[in-house]
């Protein structure tokens, strides 16, 4: 078997556990294989512990984007072995990180992949976003994931807008209608909008992960992404604020926030309050709408709007007494 064979073989092998372990988290417990598929499974796995027991240890130089097989003594096995798929294109993967699945250990790796995005056709920035567009259609790191519900939903509203408003990741609402933020909190969104003097028109919305995080048995119920999910889908969004390149982002909610900002420890209400950067970018970080619906409070109100009126000031928007006034209490 030449080398090429051998991390192929593997890597397809990673795949197919991968993919099993996602049927299983989707509630399909169960799946029919001819003898074929049967005789490919039993080879892996002799393959496997042969691997195993001639304890051959790979130190990875990922940075390379390849993995160096430290003490096996086979020519084949020596020298960079490149565990990569390109799927047409449509995303690279370095499946390195997914060795766990053939381990012992089946907890999974806190390693980040390197994930990268393919070079974007098109001209003006409406055919860079449709060529991104599409890529996020079949961006095979979420699909690899197994996670992820296929559908992907993109973004809404003004590519060539000041002001990108990031969100976490579409729910139910949003993957039946294919545009972020059109549920309960998407109404929330649009009445901080026009407070603020702005419609959804007028502005660039989009999420920091493009596909509904999936749940067993899921009916309409939605969950955050995991940080995992998130770094798989990084590449989609941070290629998009390079093509908006807005004035200004606001990050709704902890989840988009910590994915932008890498601020995985930092509590919400201490990145509150100040602008932060992303490549260049501000960004302030402010409460998720639908935390709004579950806490009406005055106090919250006021916070989530004195982050508007921050970006406001930062645009150089209009502001008026009575936007300025909006949630204090009126013995002020
Ligand atoms: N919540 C989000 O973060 N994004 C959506 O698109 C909808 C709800």
């Amino acid at each position: 078997m030449t080398q090429q064979q051998t991390s192929m073989d593997t890597t397809f092998s990673d795949l197919t556990v991968q993919y099993l372990k996602s049927l299983k988290y989707r509630g399909i417990p169960n799946i029919v294989i001819d003898d074929e598929a049967r005789q490919i499974l039993r080879e892996w796995t002799l393959q496997m512990r042969s691997t195993r027991s001639n304890g051959s240890t790979r130190s990875k130089d990922i940075s390379q984007g390849h993995e160096k097989n430290l003490s096996s003594s086979t020519p084949a096995a020596q020298g960079p072995t490149v565990d990569r798929v390109a799927d047409q294109g449509q995303g690279i993967i370095d499946f390195t990180h997914l060795r766990h699945v053939l381990s012992a250990d089946s907890e999974p790796s806190t390693e980040n992949p390197v994930i990268s995005l393919p070079t974007l056709g098109g001209n003006t920035l409406e055919e860079k976003l449709n060529a991104l567009r599409t890529i996020a259609e079949h961006w095979q790191p979420a699909r690899v994931l197994g996670t992820l519900r296929p559908t992907m939903v993109f973004a809404t509203g003004d590519p060539h807008a000041s002001l990108m408003l990031i969100g976490e990741a579409p729910g139910y609402h949003e993957e039946r209608l294919r545009e972020p933020f059109v549920g309960p909190a998407g109404e929330k969104l649009d009445g901080i909008l026009k407070a603020m003097g702005l419609s959804r028109q007028q502005v660039y919305i989009s999420n920091i992960v493009k596909f509904r995080p999936s749940i067993p048995r899921q009916t309409t119920n939605n969950r955050p992404p995991t940080p995992q999910e998130i770094t798989y889908c990084l590449p989609i969004i941070t290629k998009e604020i390079e093509l908006i390149n807005p004035r200004a982002i606001i990050a709704l909610g902890a989840t988009a926030a910590k994915g932008l900002l890498g601020t995985a420890n930092t509590p919400l209400s201490a990145l509150r309050g100040k602008f932060h950067n992303f490549q260049g970018i501000p960004v302030r970080v402010t409460y998720h709408p639908s935390y709004l619906l579950r806490n009406e409070e005055l106090s919250e109100r006021r916070k989530v709007w004195e982050d508007m009126l921050a970006i406001m000031e930062l645009l150089g928007m209009p502001i008026s007494d009575k936007q300025r006034h909006f949630f204090l209490p009126r013995n002020r």
